[in-house]
């Protein structure tokens, strides 16, 4: 019997991801410090599996102990979602995300080291290519890092890359994110997290329908595209977490690494979103149109058709979808 290890498993994308393994009867340990998600979480996602989930509160860099979680439970592969993530507050503490992301990641696989451990997925971003040459983007598309986030991202998979030079027998699969929205259809999972600073569009959106804050600001509407406001390949998380599950069992099957971006292949704007988002809810959004965001590219959408032809994994849900998923979610826990 397989067993994966999920790091950051309570997280928004780990979370879901588990839900899916679930429902596929995939046996799985959640390894989570609590430092970005709700303790409720964890009864949310027993309520969703119908099952105890084995977990262990433990921090990524306490190698020992990774060891030991290895070893009893007999993992046979991994899932790294542990891990800072926000763009901003990497400008602002990049230390702290060397320290999690690229020393956290080395303690793990150090532990898959040490236990003879060599299949690995693991979670990077769509931001290592910074301001993209062109779109869609595919995997050969330079990288270009224009943050300590996704410097740490790219450290991180050339260290896997050497990694699988040296030793063939490796399973290893990068994913790429683009921008993940959206929920669990049982509306008690979703993009719920601690630190709710400087966070991404949607759960801004979020604060002004439920009230937290009387307007959105819109970085910029001076873009070169089609109403002037940033485009981004948005994904519904349903979508993201299936394509953990394929990926899982290409890497359970296929040595050496791979990188894949995961996206719908579609660009959206920010006003589109929004439309999208006040039909969705029957409520409108007050604007304020503000200076574009530091760091901020104009266009980034994804070619999927590696992750479509290797993975055999495709997008499904369209942003009506996403976005009515998300909505049902605020209703549903009154965030
Ligand atoms: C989307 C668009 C903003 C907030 C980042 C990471 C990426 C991934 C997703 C981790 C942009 C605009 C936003 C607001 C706005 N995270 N916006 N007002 O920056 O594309 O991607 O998060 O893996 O790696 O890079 O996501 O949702 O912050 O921004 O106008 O209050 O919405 O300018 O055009 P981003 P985002």
């Amino acid at each position: 019997m397989t067993c994966t290890l999920l790091t950051g498993g309570f997280g928004y994308i780990g979370s879901h991801t588990a839900a899916i393994l679930a429902e596929n009867k995939q046996k799985f340990i959640i390894l989570d410090n609590f430092i970005n998600c709700k303790r409720d979480v964890v009864a949310r996602l027993e309520t969703i599996t119908n099952q105890n989930i084995r977990f262990y509160e433990v921090d990524v860099r306490e190698t020992e102990s990774l060891i030991k979680i290895i070893n009893e439970n007999k993992v046979s592969s991994v899932i790294h979602f542990a891990a800072l993530k926000s763009v901003s507050d990497s400008l602002m503490r990049p230390l702290d995300y060397y320290e999690v992301n690229v020393k956290g990641t080395i303690s793990l696989l150090q532990a898959m080291k040490c236990t003879g451990l060599k299949r690995f997925l693991f979670s990077s971003t769509a931001a290592v290519y910074g301001e993209p040459d062109f779109c869609p983007i595919d995997e050969k598309h330079k990288l270009n890092p224009l943050n300590p986030y996704a410097q740490t991202k790219i450290i991180i998979e050339k260290i896997l890359e050497d990694i699988s030079k040296a030793d063939r027998e490796w399973s290893i699969a990068c994913l790429r994110y683009f921008n993940p929205i959206g929920a669990h259809n049982s509306g008690l999972i979703g993009d719920d997290p601690l630190s709710v600073e400087n966070s991404n569009l949607m759960p801004e959106m979020i604060k002004v329908v439920t009230g937290s804050k009387n307007y959105l600001n819109v970085f910029g509407d001076d873009y070169e595209t089609s109403d002037g406001t940033g485009v981004r390949d948005y994904i519904h998380i349903m979508d993201l977490s299936k394509a953990h599950v394929t990926a899982l069992d290409y890497i359970n099957k296929n040595n050496g690494i791979n990188f894949f971006n995961i996206g719908t292949g579609e660009g959206v704007s920010v006003l589109e979103l929004i439309k999208t988002f006040e039909k969705v809810s029957g409520l409108s959004i007050p604007i304020k149109i503000s200076n574009r965001r530091e760091g901020d590219c104009a266009v980034c959408f994804a070619n999927p058709k590696k992750a479509n032809d290797i993975l055999k994994w495709k997008s499904n849900y369209d942003l009506y979808k996403m976005c009515n998923s998300a909505w049902e979610f605020v209703k549903s826990n009154k965030i």
